[in-house]
């Protein structure tokens, strides 16, 4: 496949550059970039990324250093040569992966980073039983054919544990033989980050008790006028959001010239962008309930009249705006009321 042909120079010399079809390569793993690509790499592995699933047995995982709280121990019960997989720990929370690719479930299975302490994963679930499935968004070059390491709990098998460089540049092995011949891909668009940030396959935002659920940002973001606006835009995408202010590029008022008009504090993300979204740990209740990290819906609806949630069957889905109580209550105006939040929001844009 022939994507791009250059001349340089006259037209005798002719460079022919293909972009290595992701099919025809094969997986050589991160690491294997660090050489040419070595800034790239080092700040790639400070990034949740990097830590979205590691390989126990025996010894914990290792964590960048801007990961403070990571597990320290296995879940109650276990020690670190029944653990075959820990998923995440990076920023929320932590999942556990027994020795024959089981999760384990049930109470204090699961850990809570911001707490520090454990909760209930999938309580009514007898450990040993629920299979590992993970692998398409938490791992690099997944096949859902077969078992990882032969492990019969496990779903699939990959190249490499976490979301690695190829992951979103495709197979490397082409073009790490001879990089300048073989490019790899390079896809800016969203959709690249909504193969994984997103639950529902029509893009609908998945709720439950009141909140969002996790890792939608990209249904969210299409939800409303910012749907085109790019993730790369505002994500340096080899770069931690969670831990380095590095890995958000763009400010809101590269595109926006808004007067906020606000005696407390008046970053717009604190508004626009509320903790709607539940990963770990939820606190507070009814209209200032909160959950642990920041939604991706922007827009906000200052008609308390109409809910942001609405079910379907047995399930939830939100709007595609945030409603005044995450906007004003849930973070800040922790004593005011749905009323109080209603007059005054209409006056913050003058
Ligand atoms: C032997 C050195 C070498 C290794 C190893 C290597 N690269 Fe490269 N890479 C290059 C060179 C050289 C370029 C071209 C840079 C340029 O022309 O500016 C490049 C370019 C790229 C580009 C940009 C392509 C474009 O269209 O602009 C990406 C993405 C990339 N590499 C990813 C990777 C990944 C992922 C790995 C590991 C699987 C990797 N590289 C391993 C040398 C290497
Ligand atoms: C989450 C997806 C993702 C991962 C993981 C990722 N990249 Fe990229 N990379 C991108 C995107 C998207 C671009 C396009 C540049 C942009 O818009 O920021 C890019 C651009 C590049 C480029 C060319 C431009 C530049 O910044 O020099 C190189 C080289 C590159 N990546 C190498 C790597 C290597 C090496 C790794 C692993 C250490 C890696 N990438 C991991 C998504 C990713
Ligand atoms: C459709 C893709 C997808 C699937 C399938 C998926 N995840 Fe995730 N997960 C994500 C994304 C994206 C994030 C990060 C963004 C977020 O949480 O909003 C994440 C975050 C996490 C975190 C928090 C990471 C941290 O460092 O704090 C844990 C733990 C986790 N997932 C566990 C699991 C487990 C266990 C499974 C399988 C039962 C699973 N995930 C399946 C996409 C997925
Ligand atoms: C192959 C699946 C996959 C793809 C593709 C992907 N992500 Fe992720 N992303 C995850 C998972 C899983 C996590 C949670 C990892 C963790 O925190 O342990 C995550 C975490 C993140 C985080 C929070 C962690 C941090 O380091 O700050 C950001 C920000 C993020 N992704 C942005 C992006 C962007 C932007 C893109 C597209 C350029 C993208 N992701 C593409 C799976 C993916
Ligand atoms: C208009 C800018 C903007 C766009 C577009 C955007 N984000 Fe974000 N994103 C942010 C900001 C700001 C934060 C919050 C950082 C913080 O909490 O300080 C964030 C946080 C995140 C986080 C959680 C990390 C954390 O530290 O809480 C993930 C994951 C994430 N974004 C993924 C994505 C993905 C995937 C896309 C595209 C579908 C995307 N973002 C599009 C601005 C943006
Ligand atoms: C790259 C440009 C760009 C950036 C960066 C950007 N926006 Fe926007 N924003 C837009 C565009 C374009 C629209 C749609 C305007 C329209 O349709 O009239 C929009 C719409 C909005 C809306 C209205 C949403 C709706 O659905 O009604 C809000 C609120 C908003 N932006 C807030 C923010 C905040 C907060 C940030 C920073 C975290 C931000 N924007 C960053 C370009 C941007
Ligand atoms: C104190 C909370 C707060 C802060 C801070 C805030 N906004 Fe808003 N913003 C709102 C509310 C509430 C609305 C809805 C007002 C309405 O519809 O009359 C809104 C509406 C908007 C809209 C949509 C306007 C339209 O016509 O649809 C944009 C765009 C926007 N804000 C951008 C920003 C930007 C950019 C910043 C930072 C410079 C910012 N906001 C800071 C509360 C805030």
């Amino acid at each position: 496949m022939i994507l791009g042909i250059l001349f340089i120079g006259c037209a005798k010399e002719k460079e022919v550059t293909t972009v290595v079809p992701p099919e025809s390569s094969a997986y050589v793993g991160s690491e294997a970039c660090r050489v040419c690509h070595a800034e790239i790499f080092t700040a790639y592995i400070e990034t949740g990324h990097h830590s979205a699933l590691s390989a126990a047995g025996n010894i914990a995982p290792s964590y960048p250093d801007s990961v403070a709280n990571p597990p320290a121990n296995p879940p109650s019960g276990y020690t670190w040569n029944q653990i075959s997989y820990v998923v995440g720990g990076f920023a929320w929370k932590a999942n556990f992966v027994d020795a024959d690719g089981f999760m384990v479930t049930g109470t204090g299975a699961q850990w809570n980073y911001d707490a520090q302490d454990w909760a209930d994963y999938h309580s009514n679930v007898t450990p040993g039983t629920e299979s590992f499935d993970c692998g398409q968004c938490h791992a690099t070059g997944y096949d859902a054919a077969g078992n990882q390491g032969d492990l019969e709990g496990i779903d699939g098998t990959w190249a490499e544990n976490g979301v690695g460089c190829e992951a979103c540049h495709g197979a490397g092995a082409m073009h790490v033989e001879n990089p300048r011949d073989n490019m790899m891909q390079i896809n800016e668009s969203s959709s690249l980050c909504g193969e994984c940030h997103y639950r529902d396959a029509n893009y609908r935002i998945e709720a439950e008790n009141g909140l969002i659920k996790h890792n939608q940002q990209y249904s969210e973001l299409k939800s409303a006028r910012h749907g085109n606006i790019l993730c790369v835009t505002c994500h340096n995408p080899h770069m931690s959001t969670a831990y380095d202010a590095g890995g958000l590029t763009a400010d809101c008022s590269q595109c926006h010239d808004m007067t906020v008009n606000h005696a407390g504090p008046d970053d717009c993300v604190n508004c626009h962008m509320p903790y709607s979204v539940l990963s770990a740990e939820s606190s507070g209740s009814g209209i200032h309930l909160r959950g642990d990290m920041r939604s991706h819906i922007f827009a906000i609806n200052t008609d308390t009249g109409q809910g942001q949630f609405y079910p379907d069957g047995a399930n939830m889905y939100s709007e595609g705006f945030n409603g005044l109580n995450f906007a004003c209550l849930s973070s800040c105006h922790s004593s005011r009321d749905l009323a109080w939040a209603e007059s005054n929001a209409g006056s913050i844009h003058p």
